[in-house]
Order: structure tokens, then C-alpha cells, then sequence
């Protein structure tokens, strides 16, 4: 079993953390709203999401899940660190990764000479921020004066794809599990932290794990425009929709 933090304990940060405490891995779960964290450690969950009160209060009474606002405590005590920070988009469409890189700045303020941390996002970005993430932490290592900083640190991308209102059954009964990283062991590391689970693997490198989050998404979308109008040409020519669809 595994040391794990999770930093951002929103909709995905607490349901990935709580649900690998269950399964067994010892979590830190942080975020930087103190009020949530102070929530969550009197057992109030901020968020309702089907059996997920009953996932946290099984990891607390086993003992493998905390919650705190101390990154000091939390970068120094886990071995794999998640990134689940708001992603959120900016008025011209894109997405504002000032969240991702503040928590990678801090991640990298507390990562000293005899580390090895596994930095695995979670969070939905953009193609090639995996490897953006790499070099910001290279060049924040080297400033704190760590001569080979790519010693230190690996990013991996595992991206998210739960739904809110299933996020819980969605984590037990992946349809799919995706790594993304340039160094294949670590990546296999990372994969194994879901073995119980037993699901469907895709293993490969950052930009093509981050492109299948971001094709999922626009897929998604294409699928969804595709029935409404198909539904709109359906009501003018007396067609069922509903019997259409499940017909496709
Ligand atoms: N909610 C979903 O259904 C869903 C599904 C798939 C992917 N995602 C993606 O996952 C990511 C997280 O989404 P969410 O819905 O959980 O967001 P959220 O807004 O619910 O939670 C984000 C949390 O991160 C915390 N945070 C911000 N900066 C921080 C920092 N530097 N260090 C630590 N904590 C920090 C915030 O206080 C907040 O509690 C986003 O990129 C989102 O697009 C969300």
C-alpha cells in the first residue's frame, strides 16, 4: 500500500482520496480552503455525492485518511503526489492553470535532496502541460539549488473521467484506467495504485494520455449535438427519439 496526497480536496480531489484510502493506500488529503478542511476532519462533507460519506467515514475508522492544509506535512509524508486543483476557464476559452501552478510551485518549494516524488495530475489540461509541469519543476529545483533536478521528481497525467452523481461507483468500476508518463516504470508504479480494481489499463506517454481526456470531452460534446438535432429532425417527421437512440 501506497502514500498518497491529494492536493485539492474538491469533487475529484475527495473522491479519489477518500476511495484509495478504502482501498487500502494511506492518504493525506489537502487543500488550501481552510474552512473545508476543518469541515471534512469533523466529518462534514462539503459535497453530496451517493455513498461517499460512508467511503470517508470507513477510511477514517481504518485509520488511512487525513485531511490538513500543511503542505509541508503533506509533500514530506506521501510518495505520490495528486494534483486535483480547479482547472477553470478563462474568457477566451482556454484553461486557467494558475491553481496547477501554484500547487506545483509549492510542491516543488518542499521537495529536498533525498527525494523521489511521483506527481500525478488529475486535473483536466491542456495537450502539453504534462511536460510544461516538468520543466517548471526542473527550473524551481534548480533555483532551490538541486543540481539534477529531474532526480527528484516524475510527472505522470492520469486523467479524470467520473461523473458527478456516480463519481463513487465510477472510481470502483472504472471503464477505463489512463497513465500517461515518459518513463514507463513509473507509470506502471502509478497504475498499480488501481490493481485491486482490476481494470482495463491504457499505459503510455503524457501528451497521448492528456489528448484522450481532452478527445473524450469533445467526443462527448460532438455526441451530444449530434442526438439534439437528431431529436429536433425526429419531432418534425413524427419519428421516437427515444426509440431511435436505443435503434442506433
Ligand atoms: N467535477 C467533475 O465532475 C470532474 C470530472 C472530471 C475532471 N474534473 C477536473 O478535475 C479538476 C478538479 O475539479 P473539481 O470539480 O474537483 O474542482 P473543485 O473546484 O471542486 O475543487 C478544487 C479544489 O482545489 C483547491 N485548490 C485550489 N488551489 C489549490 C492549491 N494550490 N493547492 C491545494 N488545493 C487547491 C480548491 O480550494 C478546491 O477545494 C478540474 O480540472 C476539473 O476540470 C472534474
Amino acid at each position: 500500500m501506497e502514500k498518497i496526497s491529494i492536493l485539492g480536496t474538491g469533487y475529484v480531489g475527495l473522491v479519489t482520496g477518500s476511495c484509495f484510502a478504502y482501498l487500502g493506500h494511506k492518504v493525506i488529503c489537502l487543500d488550501i480552503n481552510k474552512e473545508k478542511i476543518e469541515k471534512l476532519k469533523k466529518g462534514e462533507i462539503p459535497i453530496y455525492e451517493p455513498q461517499l460519506d460512508k467511503i470517508v467515514a470507513l477510511a477514517e475508522e481504518s485509520d488511512n485518511i487525513e485531511f490538513t492544509t500543511d503542505y509541508s506535512y503533506a509533500i514530506k509524508n506521501s510518495d505520490f503526489i495528486f494534483i486535483a486543483v480547479g482547472t477553470p476557464s478563462l474568457p477566451d476559452g482556454s484553461a486557467d492553470l494558475s491553481f496547477v501552478e501554484d500547487a506545483l510551485k509549492t510542491i516543488a518549494s518542499y521537495i529536498n535532496e533525498n527525494d523521489f516524488k511521483i506527481i500525478v495530475n488529475k486535473s483536466t489540461v491542456p495537450v502539453g502541460t504534462g511536460r510544461w509541469a516538468t520543466k517548471l519543476l526542473e527550473n524551481e529545483l534548480l533555483k532551490k539549488g538541486l543540481k539534477e533536478p529531474q532526480k527528484h521528481f516524475c510527472v505522470v497525467s492520469n486523467p479524470e473521467f467520473l461523473r458527478e452523481g456516480k463519481a463513487v461507483e465510477d472510481f470502483m468500476n472504472p471503464d477505463r484506467i489512463v497513465i500517461g508518463s515518459d518513463d514507463k516504470d513509473i507509470a506502471l508504479k502509478t497504475a498499480s495504485l488501481y490493481s485491486t480494481l482490476n481494470p482495463p489499463m491504457i499505459i503510455t506517454n503524457l501528451p497521448t494520455a492528456e489528448m484522450i481526456k481532452y478527445a473524450s470531452n469533445a467526443f462527448l460534446a460532438t455526441k451530444i449535438s449530434f442526438i439534439n438535432e437528431i431529436a429536433n429532425l425526429s419531432e418534425k417527421i413524427g419519428a421516437d427519439i427515444e426509440i431511435v437512440s436505443k435503434g442506433m
